[in-house]
């Protein structure tokens, strides 16, 4: 096992499918809905750690949903009980807490943080209503986990997700997932004036701001993905 400054232990890591997998760590933290860890369970190569959402969180431990893409994630998702992981702590902003009818819609592993962002938001006795919209390529993943933390979820295998959501219904929208799917959004919301938030993903070196590696283009200038965001309004990031 290779030694690694500041590890945690892993409790659980599931595969949900061919290529998602569900991870549990034990790690005391207080993330909040939208931020993200950088994680790394090996040596020096490769170089960096890999950014990943936290799905769920208590004090004491974290969960990531991800996909296996490269070599870091499928690294990642050899790992199993008592493997040691160092996750860093949580970085970047956090979605805003917003309040009154919200849709939340997540385009594969973009689904990820849209879970403990719903579970945040529906605190108990709050009159919020949250809608969620998950759109798959290939088949439909944890949406019983999902609905219990949500009022409705809808979802779509292959087709386009976004054509299933009417913003004008909402006070508000948040989403994470491919950027065109975000874009396409960001058009339906921007023709009925509702707001939307949007989780950008960028490749990361440092995840703290050192070294402009995840530089977005923006209304306001470029900014860090991994400092400035990864969430912001998406007016910011599409105009
Ligand atoms: C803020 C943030 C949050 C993220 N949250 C999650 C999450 O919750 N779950 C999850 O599965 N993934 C998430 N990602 C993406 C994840 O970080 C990448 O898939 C991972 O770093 C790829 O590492 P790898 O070594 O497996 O693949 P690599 O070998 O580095 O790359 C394999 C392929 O994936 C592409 N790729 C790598 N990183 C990204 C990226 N950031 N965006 C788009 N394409 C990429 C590469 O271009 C290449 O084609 C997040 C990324 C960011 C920036
Ligand atoms: S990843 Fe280094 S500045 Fe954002």
């Amino acid at each position: 096992m290779t030694d690694i400054a500041g590890m945690s232990k892993v409790l659980s890591n599931i595969r949900l499918s061919r290529d998602f997998f569900i991870m549990r760590v034990a790690a005391p933290n207080s993330a909040r809905m939208g931020q993200f860890h950088m994680l790394r369970s090996w040596g020096a190569y490769p170089l960096l750690s890999r950014p990943l959402s936290v799905h769920d969180a208590d004090p004491e431990t974290l969960t990531f949903l991800f996909r296996t893409v490269g070599q870091g994630t499928k690294l990642l998702s050899e790992l199993g009980a008592g493997d040691g992981i160092s996750v860093g702590r949580s970085l970047g902003n956090a979605f805003p807490a917003v309040e009154g009818k919200i849709a939340m819609v997540g385009g594969g592993v973009g689904i990820a943080p849209l879970y403990l962002a719903s579970k945040s938001i529906k605190n108990p006795g709050s009159p919020t209503r949250v809608d969620m919209y998950l759109g798959f390529s290939d088949e439909a993943l944890l949406t019983d986990e999902y609905a219990k933390v949500s009022d409705t979820v809808v979802t779509d295998v292959g087709g386009f997700i976004t054509d299933r959501v009417a913003p004008e219904n909402y006070d508000c929208v948040l989403s994470c997932g491919p950027e065109a799917m975000m874009r396409a959004l960001y058009g339906k919301c921007k023709r009925t004036g509702t707001k939307l938030y949007v989780s950008m993903e960028k490749r990361m070196a440092c995840g703290f701001g050192a070294c402009l590696a995840c530089s977005c283009k923006t209304t306001g200038g470029r900014k860090k993905v991994c400092v400035d965001g990864p969430v912001f309004p998406a007016e910011e990031v599409f105009e």
